[in-house]
Parts: C-alpha cells; sequence; structure tokens
C-alpha cells in the first residue's frame, strides 16, 4: 500500500509538474532588459512552451568531444589577427557555412545529419526522437551510398581557452564545433552580444557552429555563431558571445574537422 502510494505520487508529481515557466513570461524578458546587459532580450518561444521542450533541444549534461581526438596547436608568430572575421565572407561560394540549421523538436544539435524531420524551431509542438541512423541515400537518389558519403578525413580538438588558437584554426580551416551552458536568458537572445545574466538559471548543454569573431561598437569583443533553432530564433538564427572570457564555458570544448 505505501508503495503503491509513493508510486502514485510520483506519477501524480509527473503529471503536474510542468507549471508555466517565469522565464517564459514578457515580465521575466522585461527584466533581462532593464539589466543593462551588453545584449537585447525578446521573445522566441512561445509563452506556453514548456520547460520539457526547450530542454529536448539541449543536452543534460556538456558535451565532450571523444577522447580519442588529438589536440592540435597551430603555430603562432603573435602577429595581430584581423578585428573582425566572417567565414561566410571569406568562402563565400560555401553555401553550408550560411545555412542556419533547425534540429526541429529533437534533440541533435551535435548532429550533422539532414533528419528528415520538420523545421519547426524556436516553436516546436511535436518532439521526436533522434531517428536511427540508415545507411542508404534517401529514396530516389541515383547514388550509391559509399559514394555519397561526406565526412571528415581528420576531426580533432582544438587547446582548451586559447582564444587565438580558436582564431587560427577558423582562418585556416573555416568554422569550429563548440558547446557552452545554456542559462534560461539566452533562449530570449535577440541581438547585441550575449553575456550571462549571472542569475538565470541552468538548462543544460548545447552545441553550436563559432564562425566568426568581431568587436560591436568598437568594446564589446564577440564571437559569431551559428545555432541550430533557425532563422527565427535570435539574429536571424545567428547569435553573438562575449570572447575573450570563456563566456558559459564557450571556450573549452572546440572540435574541427578537415574535409576528405
Ligand atoms: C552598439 O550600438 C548600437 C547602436 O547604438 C546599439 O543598438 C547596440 O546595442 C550596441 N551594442 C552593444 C553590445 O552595446
Amino acid at each position: 500500500m505505501k508503495l503503491a502510494f509513493i508510486a502514485l505520487a510520483a506519477v501524480v508529481s509527473c503529471t503536474f509538474a510542468q507549471p508555466e515557466l517565469d522565464f517564459l513570461s514578457d515580465e521575466y524578458i522585461e527584466q533581462l532588459n532593464s539589466k543593462n546587459l551588453p545584449w537585447k532580450a525578446g521573445r522566441n518561444f512561445e509563452r506556453d512552451t514548456s520547460l520539457y521542450n526547450i530542454q529536448r533541444l539541449l543536452s543534460v549534461g556538456t558535451i565532450n568531444p571523444p577522447s580519442e581526438f588529438e589536440t592540435i596547436f597551430h603555430e603562432d608568430d603573435g602577429k595581430d589577427l584581423p578585428e573582425e572575421f566572417d567565414a561566410r565572407k571569406q568562402w563565400s561560394k560555401c553555401e553550408s557555412i550560411k545555412e542556419i540549421r533547425d534540429q526541429s523538436g529533437c534533440g541533435s544539435c551535435w548532429g550533422c545529419m539532414s533528419y528528415p524531420l520538420p523545421r519547426c524551431n524556436p516553436s516546436c509542438k511535436t518532439l521526436y526522437d533522434a531517428p536511427t541512423c540508415k545507411k542508404e541515400c534517401d529514396k530516389g537518389s541515383p547514388l550509391k551510398y559509399e559514394e555519397d558519403k561526406h565526412y571528415a578525413k581528420q576531426a580533432y580538438r582544438i587547446m582548451s581557452k586559447v582564444e587565438r588558437q580558436i582564431q587560427l584554426e577558423i582562418i585556416k580551416n573555416g568554422p569550429v564545433v563548440a558547446s557552452f551552458t545554456v542559462y534560461a536568458d539566452f533562449i530570449h537572445y535577440l541581438s547585441g552580444v550575449y553575456k550571462f545574466d549571472g542569475e538565470s538559471k541552468l538548462l543544460g548543454g548545447h552545441a553550436v557552429r563559432i564562425i566568426g569573431w568581431g568587436i560591436e561598437n568598437g568594446t564589446y569583443p564577440y564571437w559569431l555563431v551559428s545555432n541550430s533553432w533557425n532563422e527565427r530564433w535570435g539574429d536571424q538564427g545567428l547569435f553573438k558571445i562575449w570572447r575573450g572570457k570563456n563566456e558559459c564555458g564557450i571556450e573549452e570544448e572546440i572540435t574541427a574537422g578537415l574535409p576528405r
């Protein structure tokens, strides 16, 4: 009887433990905008989005690259690097650098496969598990699977928390993958240079693509980052985050690869 009661209590608390979250309220967004942060907040997610749906876009822990990845070091002569760099301009014929992905209602930010899931962010109503990996081409493709595989011939880590090493890698080989900690303030990012407000609650970890950097208004150094929550999220799908201070761990786990 006691056990049954505990089980029932657990079910009840799971069913009712999805209250409307105050971090999705207009008041919360207004409060962020009154904090004098170097970025502006606004509504990306509909007010009735559940915490569960948002956390589905994130991972529970930090996202660590496989331990067998070697850490590479770029020779650094200490010369000034460009103040601004945008991989989309540097390699303007490369369409995939410009692409803003939409991971749908699926925790697949780390994935590079084009899952056949509908584009729906930032307001996905349906949640999906990452589909199992099928080793065949899409129906109707004239190509053989083995011939159409694209992958890196080498994947590696960049030295942790060394800003110039990340920059040297991007200048030489293009965008890198980074992971960082997402707090509730971040989901409301609209423009400017994101910096944790210091008190919003932790939601999870997230993997993104750093495509360049710059200094906003000559004062705020930032990384230019491509998110995977559709171009309706943030600054047309992109965000800028404080650079050089390992903000939210963004400079900690950088991985990159070279195409075949
Ligand atoms: C940079 O200046 C523009 C125009 O005044 C302003 O809208 C923006 O918020 C500023 N950026 C930061 C990070 O303060």
